[in-house]
């Protein structure tokens, strides 16, 4: 079997539902099978785009063609039509967040089992060349032995779009981009959290968290902070990595950032430096001679793989790269900041 022997039911063509149709259609021409949305507007803008529409719901689950649904609608819905959908036999790609909550994940982990289907989630942001890039530096251990790590997205746009900004809906920043930044991490660090405390933030005044600060602290001690904000309207770097022989940092979506690196621990005679209303040794910067700075060893990566490791997975060609244990244990991350967040104190976590 290839890419185009499998079809695919997209449900909810909005702005992430028309990318995986776009993205889809480049892997195989007629991998779409179907797209249904409840809004008219958006079945328009399918049928426009070339697409067959379907009239339902349930026409879409009972497509003979398709054997994947793809569930991109908001977050609430997720749960129910997953189920829904291996009920009626297919696959399901969903997308993240999986559901609102640890529950919800485990009652369609359970449908998974009993209907034998295989349910995946979309965390396409493990694809994303910033990621990699710093996930080889950790790997490659070019910093030596990392003690700390930020990650972050900061905008200043505050919450977009309607369903975001309600709880109801499993809006807030946490859920949107929080699941995205703690999955990596927990992916790339590859140790038990000890402990989560995190301070989430209603800057623009809606029901929802409109981002957060999140640190975790891992087994062997070393520290992460995920930090999420849409009132930024300067922003930090979206990676910051400190190993005890240098430091990595990545500043934007464009890539721009730098590895420094300690040549050598020898020859380090600082030499106090004015600084403010005092002398230090301490912070005084470093010369050519201790220090050399590096490129990044961009990594380059396709989403393309996502779909084409599910593809394999369900012919028994490869092993699913998103497992469900992962993205359960992230909606449980998330569960325990909230709860930080509600009682004001670290909690622990594994
Ligand atoms: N992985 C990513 O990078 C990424 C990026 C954006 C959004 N998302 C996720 O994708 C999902 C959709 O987000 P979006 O930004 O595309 O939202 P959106 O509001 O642009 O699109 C959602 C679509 O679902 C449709 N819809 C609502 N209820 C429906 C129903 N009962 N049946 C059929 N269609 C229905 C809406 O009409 C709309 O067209 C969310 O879960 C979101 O978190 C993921």
């Amino acid at each position: 079997m290839t890419a185009g022997q499998h079809g695919i039911s997209i449900i909810g063509y909005g702005g992430m539902g028309s990318q995986h149709a776009r993205l889809l259609t480049g892997l195989g021409a007629n991998l779409v099978s179907g797209i249904w949305d409840i809004d008219r507007n958006k079945r328009t803008a399918a049928e426009a785009a070339g697409l067959n529409v379907y009239s339902s719901f349930m026409e879409a689950l009972n497509d003979p063609l398709a054997d994947l649904v793809l569930i991109a609608t908001p977050n609430h819905l997720h749960k129910e039509m997953a189920i829904q959908a291996m009920q009626a036999g297919k696959h399901v790609i969903c997308e993240k967040p999986v559901t609102l909550n640890s529950r919800e994940l485990e009652e369609i982990l359970e449908a998974a089992g009993q209907y034998g289907r295989l349910f995946v989630v979309h965390q396409n942001r493990r694809w994303d060349e910033d990621y990699l890039t710093i996930k080889k530096i950790y790997d490659e251990r070019l910093l030596g032995e990392v003690f700390h790590l930020e990650t972050r997205v900061q905008g200043s746009r505050g919450i977009p779009g309607d369903w975001r900004k309600e709880p109801e809906f499993g809006g807030g920043m946490m859920l949107d981009w929080g699941v995205h930044l703690i999955d990596r991490l927990l992916l790339m660090i590859g140790e038990r959290v000890k402990q989560v405390y995190c301070t989430c933030t209603y800057v623009t005044g809606e029901q929802v968290d409109d981002g957060f600060r999140l640190l975790l602290t891992f087994e062997s001690g070393k520290t992460a902070l995920v930090e999420v904000g849409t009132s930024h309207f300067i922003t930090l770097p979206k990676w910051y990595m400190c190993g005890n022989a240098g430091t990595a940092v990545i500043e934007d979506w464009e890539m721009n950032g730098r590895l420094v690196r300690l040549r050598t621990r020898e020859g380090n005679d600082a030499k106090p430096i004015a600084a403010g209303a005092g002398l230090t040794k301490t912070m005084a910067p470093r010369n050519d001679e201790t220090i050399e700075e590096l490129e990044l060893p961009a990594v380059k990566a396709s989403i393309l793989d996502f779909y084409r490791n599910v593809f394999d997975t369900l012919e028994g060609k490869a092993e699913i790269l998103v497992k469900n244990s992962e993205v359960l244990r992230v909606m449980k991350v998330m569960e325990a900041a909230f709860e930080s967040d509600r009682v004001r104190q670290a909690v622990p976590f594994e």
